[in-house]
């Protein structure tokens, strides 16, 4: 039997959804499998929406919206380029990466709707099911998961990516600009650190663990943990639990 994968579309209301329209009313045919919700804009896609479609269940996400240059808020869509961005280096880390698609599609492009449709719906089935519905191995991904919407909904990535078109255009207060790669590092770093602390946060999110275990189950070294610690500490996420044997062990006082 052929794998049908659950599909989500985010279209944006001026472009994308209209096109989509219009591959309809000319029945043009493409995969029955894409659920759609239309937004107004492709850049009031949140990241962390896609992270929690994952959470539930879906097995891919595509987010379409007016090409470049074309948006009817005129930059909604370079915005929403650079959250996906920031979401593909997320999703990359856990080997979801291929389970997302950001395109552009015209409300004359009912076409080019139902190709993207059909090549993803494709890749999508080619991939399986998402490994979050494989009740043996899911909740080492559904911890991923939720590291991953974690970060997105934090305000570090959130205030860096919402400021990175002004620091890399204009510059800052000083007229200091960024320039276009350092910025993108600057994001990686970011990345990599805040997954790590926030995985480290849904492992102790119940229960308290010493700093050797924590390594342990997430792979990172201990001394390494003991830095994101701190840091964790300093921000008032984390706290000792208990001190078993001079060995103390840290809970997350975030509240979830
Ligand atoms: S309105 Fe279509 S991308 Fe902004």
């Amino acid at each position: 039997m052929t794998f049908e994968p659950k599909i989500l579309g985010f279209l944006c209301n001026w472009c994308s959804y209209a096109g989509a329209d219009l591959a309809g009313v000319s029945r043009i045919q493409y995969p029955p499998n894409i659920r759609v919700i239309r937004v107004m804009c492709s850049g009031r896609v949140d990241p962390s929406f896609i992270a929690d479609a994952f959470i539930h269940g879906i097995d891919g996400v595509l987010v379409l919206g007016c090409h470049l240059g074309d948006c009817h808020y005129l930059t909604g869509n370079y915005e929403a380029e650079i959250k996906m961005n920031a979401l593909n280096k997320l999703l990359q880390l856990i080997n979801f990466s291929e389970r997302m698609r950001l395109d552009w599609v015209s409300a004359s492009e009912g076409n080019r709707f139902a190709q993207i449709v059909s090549e993803f719906t494709n890749q999508i089935q080619k991939l399986g099911t998402s490994p979050i519905n494989n009740k043996e191995k899911n909740s080492e991904i559904r911890d991923n998961l939720e590291a991953v919407k974690n970060v997105l909904e934090d305000s570090r990535l959130r205030g860096l990516i919402a400021r990175q078109r002004e620091l890399v255009n204009d510059g800052n207060v000083y007229g200091e600009q960024i320039s276009a790669e350092k910025f993108e590092n600057l994001i990686d770093e970011v990345i990599q650190n805040e997954f790590i602390r926030q995985k480290i946060i849904v492992k102790i999110k119940s229960k308290g663990k010493s700093v050797p275990t924590i390594a342990n189950e997430i792979g990172v070294k201990a001394s390494e943990v003991l830095e994101h610690i701190v840091v964790l500490r300093s921000r008032g996420l984390v706290d000792v639990d208990e001190i078993n044997e001079e060995i103390p062990t840290f809970i997350s006082i975030m509240g979830g």
